[in-house]
């Protein structure tokens, strides 16, 4: 598969370092140091997206960019721009549409690379166009729940139960009017790695739910463990969940705590269910005791939370994010059934393989 092109222009040689690193598993990354040559990469490399420092040493910045616009005759790229936060220029570029956003400085490498694909997502969301009325409305609803969950997550307020229901809902209407799977097909190109997740996980538990003949309330709640489960994550420092090196102890502790955290999160509310609460803590448990937070082992864990361990790791293998390569759903599967029967539970596996074989979820 070609990777994208990305063009990242900077004098700081270390920096543009440290961020190639990070692209490189799903771009193919372009390194320029000033002006002039970042110029000449717009104009003959035309990489998908460009990230360009404001401060360019040679040919300034917003130079560069009026050049460009001026001699383009085709479309250009997502541009963004990063630079010491209050400085004018961003802003002024940004305003006369030479460039699509901007990312303040100083951040950590992790927000950073999150609002990098913050930028690369706004423009992604044309390719939603291809897609029927009940999809789009899908997306834009399913987005909208995912930012009102991290708000919450944020302020502490309890998540809108109202809003999952609704979204919800209608994710089960789709499910049965099979519009689901042109919605998933076009979360893949997305980097904002909450978003694609919950829906991911709520869309194919919903399909999942559906083929194993589950109905009404049951099947919402299904839908509603699904966009749920990781709400906790969403506390989770960037700079842990896309950390490339391997994590330190108090790193892997902060991240196995978001099941309780989900859990914990949707307990303020007082109005999910049990079973919506169980998927939340019980996810990663596996049945040998391998699992965590707790260790449970074999019938200590709910069916639901068996069955959205399988759903969980599926989308969580197939989907990569800035620091992971995705793996093909048949190379998930494989994984997966390497996972059984000590961690995994067979007999939902088989009956997921052929959903994923007859083409009803990928
Ligand atoms: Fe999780
Ligand atoms: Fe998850």
């Amino acid at each position: 598969m070609d990777r994208p092109q990305v063009l990242i222009a900077s004098h700081d040689k270390a920096f543009l370092r440290n961020l190639a690193a990070s692209l490189l598993l799903n771009h193919e990354v372009i390194a320029r140091t000033d002006g002039a040559s970042a110029l000449e990469s717009l104009l003959l490399d035309m990489p998908a997206a460009a990230l360009l420092d404001a401060d360019l040493p040679g040919l300034a910045t917003g130079e560069v960019l009026r050049r460009y616009q001026r001699s383009q005759t085709h479309c250009r790229p997502t541009i963004a721009l990063f630079g010491r936060k209050g400085d004018p220029r961003l802003r002024a570029m940004i305003t006369h549409g030479m460039a699509d956003g901007m990312i303040e400085l100083p951040c950590s490498d992790g927000t950073f690379l999150e609002r990098f694909w913050k930028i690369l997502d706004s423009q992604i969301r044309v390719s939603w166009q291809e897609l029927n009325e009940v999809q789009v409305a899908l997306l834009e609803a399913g987005s909208h729940c995912v930012e009102r969950m991290a708000a919450s997550v944020e302020s502490g307020e309890p998540v809108d139960v109202g809003l999952v229901d609704q979204f919800c809902q209608s994710l089960v209407a789709a499910g049965r009017s099979s519009d689901l799977l042109g919605m998933m097909g076009t979360l893949k190109a997305h980097h904002d790695y909450t978003f694609v997740h919950a829906l991911k996980v709520a869309g194919t538990l919903t399909t999942f739910g559906l083929a194993l003949g589950i109905r009404d309330g049951d099947l919402i709640r299904m839908a509603q463990a699904g966009l749920l489960h990781d709400v906790g994550k969403i506390a989770v420092s960037a700079d842990i969940l896309y950390k490339s090196s391997p994590l330190t102890e108090a790193e892997e502790r902060v991240l196995r705590g978001h099941p309780d955290l989900s859990a914990e999160v949707l307990q303020r509310s007082e109005e999910f269910s049990s079973e919506v609460l169980d998927v939340a803590r019980n996810h990663h448990e596996r049945l040998d005791g391998n699992g965590y937070p707790r260790g449970l082992r074999g019938s200590q864990i709910d069916d639901l939370s068996l069955v959205g361990a399988i759903v969980d790791t599926f989308a969580d293998l197939t989907q990569g994010n800035p620091t992971k390569r995705s793996l093909s759903p048949e190379a998930a599967l494989s994984a997966l059934r390497q996972m059984t029967p000590k961690q995994l539970e067979p007999a939902y596996l088989t009956r997921f393989e052929e959903l994923v074989f007859a083409g009803l979820i990928a």
